[in-house]
């Protein structure tokens, strides 16, 4: 693993950033850009099975709720739960029955039609209508669609946005006027895109570099990260020792952060390999942007992604909640509350105290981002004394 401090970052110019945001963007922040390292294929990870569905031994995240009652309550409706979903049980899907949206000649629109919602472009004279397969992200910022075109997989060009509560380009497109109506549906994605797609959005997708869509879990279910579970639960019920399933609790703090959240979130290792960074669009990569925070030690497990997030649990949108998390390291000019004190014992609180204020620490350093074409402002999660009107640090 690299040494924090190590990285030199470069401002990136003017230029440099535009060129980015404009060609490229969402390729960059997908981690598909050729120009770049993709991320490993779902099925290298050593907790996933490259065993066919049945094989591996899957069961799927219900048989987990007689044991892990808790669990299994706060994740089944989690952002993660949903990040992907088929069209029939998309919640966008079913409750928008029209959706349009027109640039230049094109008019798109997206009709629900019981079960099924089309996505249908038209340039007036000639139209191209297919159902939509999937809906991808379940949509805090937006949701994209996977249709099946001609027999292969499109990306579709426009998508859901919360913000607009209709739709947009898909972010990472160029806002200007398709050249041809297949061009506006959207755009063919590759074999190798399609696996790392529905590897970091669903659950058992694939083995190998074959696809496995019509047994595949849909959304981040229980053994994405955990592995199949068949073997745990036949363990469990004869009462064994050993319990036979991937626990990321024993991985190293800095092991979890970058290789097991990063190898979906996006480890440093991957945005490094990217060209400047990936630009602005690595708000979204918070492994890179925590473990290029100065001064901070990503190996300790204070600082690890599970120190801040549960992963079982929704994300906790109440500032004061992170307080605590920082105060387990940094000291306070004032006295703590109980509930403060409890988490941070004195002795263990080396780094400095903030001159400024002692209380909703993250509104100030670690601040949102407005991330171009996201309709949605992302937490940076490089912490630093963030100075006003300062450029985006890359
Ligand atoms: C029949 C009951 C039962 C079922 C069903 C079950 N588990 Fe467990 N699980 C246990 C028990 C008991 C333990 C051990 C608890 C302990 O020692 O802390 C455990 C431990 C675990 C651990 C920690 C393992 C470790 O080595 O630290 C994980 C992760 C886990 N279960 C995930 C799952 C998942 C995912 C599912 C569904 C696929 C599941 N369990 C289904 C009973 C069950
Ligand atoms: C298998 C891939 C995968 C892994 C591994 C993974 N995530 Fe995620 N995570 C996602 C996806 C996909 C989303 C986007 C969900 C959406 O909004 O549709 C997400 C979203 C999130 C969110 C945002 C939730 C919200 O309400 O906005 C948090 C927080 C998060 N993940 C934390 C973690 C942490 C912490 C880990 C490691 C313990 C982790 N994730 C590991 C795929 C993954
Ligand atoms: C390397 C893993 C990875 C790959 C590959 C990937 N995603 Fe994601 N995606 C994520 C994570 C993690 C998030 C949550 C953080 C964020 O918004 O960037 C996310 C978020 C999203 C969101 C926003 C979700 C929301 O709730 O606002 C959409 C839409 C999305 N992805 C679509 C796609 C599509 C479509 C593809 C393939 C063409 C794809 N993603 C490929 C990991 C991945
Ligand atoms: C996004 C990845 C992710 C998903 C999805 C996920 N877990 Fe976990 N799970 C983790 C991580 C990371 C840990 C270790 C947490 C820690 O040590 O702080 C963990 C720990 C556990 C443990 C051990 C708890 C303990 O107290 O040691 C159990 C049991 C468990 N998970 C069950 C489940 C079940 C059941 C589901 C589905 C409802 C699930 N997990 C979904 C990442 C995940
Ligand atoms: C020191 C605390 C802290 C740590 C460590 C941390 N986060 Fe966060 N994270 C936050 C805060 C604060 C938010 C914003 C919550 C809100 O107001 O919505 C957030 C939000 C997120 C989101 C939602 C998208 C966004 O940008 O708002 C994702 C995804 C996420 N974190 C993933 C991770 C991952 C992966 C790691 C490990 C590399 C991690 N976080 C480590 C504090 C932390
Ligand atoms: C694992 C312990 C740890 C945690 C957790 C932690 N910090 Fe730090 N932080 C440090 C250390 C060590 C330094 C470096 C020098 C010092 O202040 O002693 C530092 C430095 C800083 C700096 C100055 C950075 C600079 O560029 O000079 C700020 C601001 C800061 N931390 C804020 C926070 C906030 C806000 C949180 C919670 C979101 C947080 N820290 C969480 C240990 C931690
Ligand atoms: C209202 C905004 C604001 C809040 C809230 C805030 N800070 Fe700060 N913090 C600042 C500013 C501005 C500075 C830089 C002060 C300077 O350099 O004059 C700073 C400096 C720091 C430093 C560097 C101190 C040094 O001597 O180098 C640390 C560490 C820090 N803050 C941690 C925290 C922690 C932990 C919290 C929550 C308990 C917090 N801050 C809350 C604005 C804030």
């Amino acid at each position: 693993m690299l040494a924090t401090g190590k990285i030199q970052l470069g401002v990136a110019s003017i230029f440099t950033l535009g060129a980015i945001l404009w060609f490229g963007q969402g390729l960059l922040s997908r981690g598909q850009g050729p120009a770049m390292q993709g991320p490993p294929p779902a099925t290298t990870l050593p907790w996933r099975s490259n065993k066919p569905f049945k094989e591996a031994g899957y069961v799927g995240g219900e048989a987990c709720a007689e044991c892990h009652v808790r669990e299994f309550k706060s994740y089944h409706d989690a952002a993660m739960a949903r990040a992907l979903q088929t069209a029939a049980d998309s919640l966008i899907l079913k409750s928008h029955a029209r959706l349009t949206f027109r640039v230049g000649p094109y008019s798109y629109e997206i009709i629900r039609d019981g079960d099924r919602s089309i996505y249908s472009v038209s340039d007036g004279k000639r139209s191209i209508a297919v159902p939509i397969l999937y809906s991808f992200g379940q949509g805090k910022a937006g949701q994209t669609y996977v249709l099946e075109y001609k027999g292969a997989f499109y990306e579709s060009r426009v998508s859901y946005y919360r913000a607009l509560d209709g739709l947009d380009f898909t972010i990472g497109y160029p806002r200007t006027v398709p050249s041809s109506l297949e061009e506006a549906l959207g755009r063919a994605i590759s074999l190798d895109e399609t696996l790392s797609c529905f590897g970091c959005h669903a659950t058992a997708s694939s083995f190998g570099k074959r696809l496995q869509l019509e047994q595949m879990i849909p959304g981040v279910s229980c053994e994405a990260c955990h592995g199949p579970g068949r073997d745990h639960i036949a363990a469990m019920e004869a009462g064994r020792e050993e319990t036979r399933i991937f626990n990321p609790g024993k991985m190293s703090p800095d092991e979890l952060s970058q290789e097991f959240c990063g190898s979906c979130h996006r480890s440093v290792e991957q945005v490094l390999n990217m060209p400047q960074q990936g630009g602005i669009n690595n708000v979204r990569f918070q492994p890179y942007r925590l473990f290029t925070s100065r001064g901070h030690d990503p190996t300790d497990p204070r600082l690890s992604c599970v120190a801040c997030h549960n992963p079982h649990e929704h994300l906790r949108e109440d500032v004061a909640y992170y307080d605590a998390k920082c105060l387990a390291c940094h000291q306070t000019k004032v006295e703590l509350g109980p509930a403060a004190r409890k988490v941070a014992l004195a002795k263990d609180r080396t780094a400095k105290a903030c001159p400024i204020s002692d209380r909703n620490c993250v509104t100030c350093h670690m601040p949102k981002v407005d991330l171009p074409g996201a309709h949605l402002k992302f937490t940076d999660h490089r912490i630093r004394i963030a100075r006003p009107g300062e450029p985006y640090p890359n």
